[in-house]
């Protein structure tokens, strides 16, 4: 038997990161993901989560995966790709067919046509379906159906979430990917992704919000009852505290990073009034001096603010300081000091930090919270097997409710761009 094995390729504004998982066997007799590689190099090209220039998006793409494929000894044909960005939008909507047996026995076939029926919704020009997220049934009017496969009616509807993107965002990332000889399994939004790493079937089915704080935007998903319920992409990240932080000490951004990283917290009560930073030892011209009490009172307005966003988000769907599994935060900005104290007063929720769950490694990167999309992307596309080689929907709506099948409008559009 040939070696099964996963890539996943997260393209951010900060770094672009590969993770590479094989499966293999578990001690309790079933399968695993071992990671074998995760790589991280500086991204160029990418801003505020989508590509800006190709050129330098190719050739940092193509650095990461020639790492990988030193470091796994395994030339990486194919991956699983995450897509992020403000222009990705999420929409409810809901799809209706007649059942199409004369028993009304309802098929796969028909739980298929109800979800292509949902993905005709009303599309703002220019954008793309990226998935379409069943989130439950109605038979006949009996709404909250999970898997109405084998069930009888007559009427069948859907409810899903419809995330779409723009093509022109989404056609210049499949561009850069195909161009570094890459194949591309599926594109997949980021933070759904994420999720597959960083939380259980369990937080899910509970209740639980996932954070990822990249460099240039915020993404969240609330998960209840297994099921995705909401997404959102918040244009703020954690590079915006690095310019406020250059702003109020009038310095370079690559100094403000360096303050950012090694004396920023989002807790000023925990800073002594006359602990002091030199920036002379961070790379500034002239050795300044700070007070840390300042940067981090200009850390913690940016932190809430973040927050604040956040709980807005929760709000729309009446669950501020209602979860019951809390909020997992993870991406590299969750790495901040202070992070997850200011997470929990502004949201009134249980707060953890999210590293990859469900898997083995001897990878030390491989418990980054910078790494969950990469090594989500993994999970996903392992899942994503399971869920085709078993019963379809079974899988697709047991352990996975959140996943859809590959976008076939996506498929045709990687058509259309490889060369
Ligand atoms: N130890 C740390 N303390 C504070 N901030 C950190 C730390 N490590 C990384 N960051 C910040 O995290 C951000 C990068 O996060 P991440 O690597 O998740 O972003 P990305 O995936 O490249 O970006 P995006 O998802 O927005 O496209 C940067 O702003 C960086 O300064
Ligand atoms: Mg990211």
């Amino acid at each position: 038997m040939s070696e099964e094995i996963f890539t996943g390729l997260d393209v951010g504004t900060h770094a672009v990161r590969v993770a590479v998982g094989k499966l293999v066997p578990s001690a309790d007799g079933g399968e695993q993901i071992h990671m074998i590689g995760a790589v991280e190099v500086a991204s160029a090209g990418v801003s505020k989560g989508t590509i800006t220039n190709l050129e330098d998006a190719v050739s940092s793409i193509s650095r990461a995966l020639e790492q990988a494929e030193r470091i796994t000894g395994l030339p990486l044909s194919k991956a699983w790709v995450g897509i992020n960005g403000n222009h990705i939008i999420s929409q409810e909507s809901r799809g209706v067919i007649g059942v199409g047996r004369s028993d009304g026995e309802i098929r796969d076939d028909d739980v298929e046509r109800a979800i292509e029926a949902a993905r005709t919704v009303a599309t703002p020009t220019n954008y793309e379906i990226i998935h379409v997220i069943p989130k439950s049934f109605t038979v006949d009017g009996q709404r909250g159906i999970k898997d109405p496969v084998g069930m009888n009616g007559i009427r069948l509807e859907v409810d899903a979430i419809i995330i779409q993107g723009l093509g022109s965002q989404i056609k210049n990332l499949t561009k850069s990917v195909y161009r570094t000889g890459l194949d591309i399994e599926d594109l997949v939004f980021s933070i759904l992704a994420t999720s597959e790493a960083v939380v259980s079937d369990r937080q899910k089915e509970l209740g639980v919000c996932v954070v990822n704080i990249g460099a240039s935007t915020t993404n969240m998903v609330v998960y209840e009852e297994g099921d995705a319920l909401h997404t959102s992409v918040l244009p703020i990240g954690s590079d915006h505290i690095t310019s406020d932080i250059a702003i109020g000490l009038r310095t370079s951004i690559d100094v403000a990073e360096q303050v950012k990283l090694h004396h920023a917290t989002a807790l000023p009560s925990e800073v002594a009034k006359k602990e002091e930073i030199h920036l002379g030892e961070l790379g500034a011209p002239e050795d300044e001096v700070v007070g840390r009490r300042f940067v981090a009172d200009i850390t913690e307005a940016r932190v809430q603010e973040i927050f604040e966003h956040v709980d807005r988000e929760l709000q729309k769907i009446d669950r501020s300081g209602m979860l019951p599994a809390g909020v997992v935060l993870t991406g590299g900005g969750s790495k901040l000091a202070g992070m997850l104290e200011a997470a929990k007063t502004t949201l009134r929720l249980p707060v953890s930090l999210g590293t990859p769950i469900g898997i083995t490694s001897v990878i030390d990167r491989a418990n980054d919270p910078s790494m969950s999309t990469a090594i989500g992307l993994v999970l996903w596309g392992y899942h994503i097997r399971g869920s085709s080689n078993g019963n379809k929907f079974g899988d697709l709506f047991g352990k996975l409710g959140d996943m859809d099948k590959i976008s076939s409008g996506l498929k045709k559009l990687f058509k259309s761009i490889k060369p």
